[in-house]
């Protein structure tokens, strides 16, 4: 039987690199998932790729808006009884560029996915979670959300924000029953790296990849399935003292 057996787990960024890996890696602990994103054709080919059957369903919705978390939970509720983990993980990195050239717009659109978007999921799972007795929430957070990293503002400001969401959030519902942690990975090989290397470096690409892999002691990025590991861990009963932390998944990029 699986970590995740009887478990029932929301996805944002579900169709993502992290958040697919993520739910593969919960379905085959045992869990039921629902998964959230912003386009139905997206989510409904991550559904397809996982093969879960009647484990696995779908809720189209935009993490930064209530009225979309709202019908969220109440479409998990409906669709599998329960709500047992959130994953927490939609995010966008936004321009990358220094901080006297970001415009307002681009600030505040990250703050709205990230920061907003974190805490409405927070704000509308937890609640469930506390009549059932408990779970477990992970936020994706990054090691630029304690660090800085010149060029991404905006980005790193919302990361910090998000670990002091986890930190509120598991002091406010460490004795309901209700664990609260983030992930905190440094670049991960998937779509949002690209986006990141192809703002930083236009012409070449593959230099800003070696210039951020420089920064990493193990001198490479990392996987979405080496996150979808430590989530599917902080989600499950095994890290049952485990709350309030903030997890590198980061191979040594914040031991410098
Ligand atoms: N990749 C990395 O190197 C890295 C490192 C540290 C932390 N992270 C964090 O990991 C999380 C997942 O990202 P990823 O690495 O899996 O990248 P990804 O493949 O680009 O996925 C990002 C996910 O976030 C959602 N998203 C992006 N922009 C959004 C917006 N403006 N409004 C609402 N939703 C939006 C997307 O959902 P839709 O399907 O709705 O577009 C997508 O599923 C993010 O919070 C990111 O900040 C990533």
């Amino acid at each position: 039987m699986g970590r995740l057996a009887g478990k029932v787990a929301i996805i944002t960024g579900a169709s993502g690199g992290i958040g697919s890996a993520t739910a593969a890696k919960m379905l085959a602990e045992g869990a039921r998932l629902m998964l959230a994103g912003r386009d139905q054709s997206r989510l409904d080919s991550v559904v397809a790729q996982l093969g879960g059957g009647d484990s696995v369903d779908s809720c189209v919705g935009n993490p930064a808006e209530e009225a979309d978390v709202m019908a969220l939970v109440a479409a998990t509720k409906s669709r599998f009884g329960q709500v047992d983990v959130l994953f927490a993980n939609a995010g966008a990195e936004g321009a990358i560029a220094p901080l006297t050239s970001i415009s307002v717009e681009d600030f505040d659109q990250v703050q709205q996915v990230n920061v907003r978007g974190t805490w409405l999921a927070i704000k509308h799972t937890a609640p469930a979670m506390i009549d059932a007795g408990g779970g477990s929430i992970i936020c994706t957070s990054s090691v630029a959300g304690s660090v800085g990293v010149a060029g991404l503002a905006a980005y790193a400001a919302s990361k910090h924000a998000i670990n002091g969401l986890v930190h509120v959030a598991a002091l406010e519902f460490g004795k309901l029953g209700v664990r609260v942690n983030s992930v905190a990975p440094a670049p991960i090989d998937n779509a949002m790296m690209d986006s990141i290397e192809k703002q930083a470096s236009p012409d070449d690409p593959s230099l800003a990849r070696q210039g951020f892999s420089a920064l990493i002691a193990m001198g490479r990025y990392g996987t979405n399935e080496e996150v979808a590991n430590i989530v599917a861990f902080l989600a499950s009963d095994e890290a049952k003292y485990c709350t309030g932390g903030i997890y590198p998944v980061d191979g040594g990029f914040l031991a410098a």
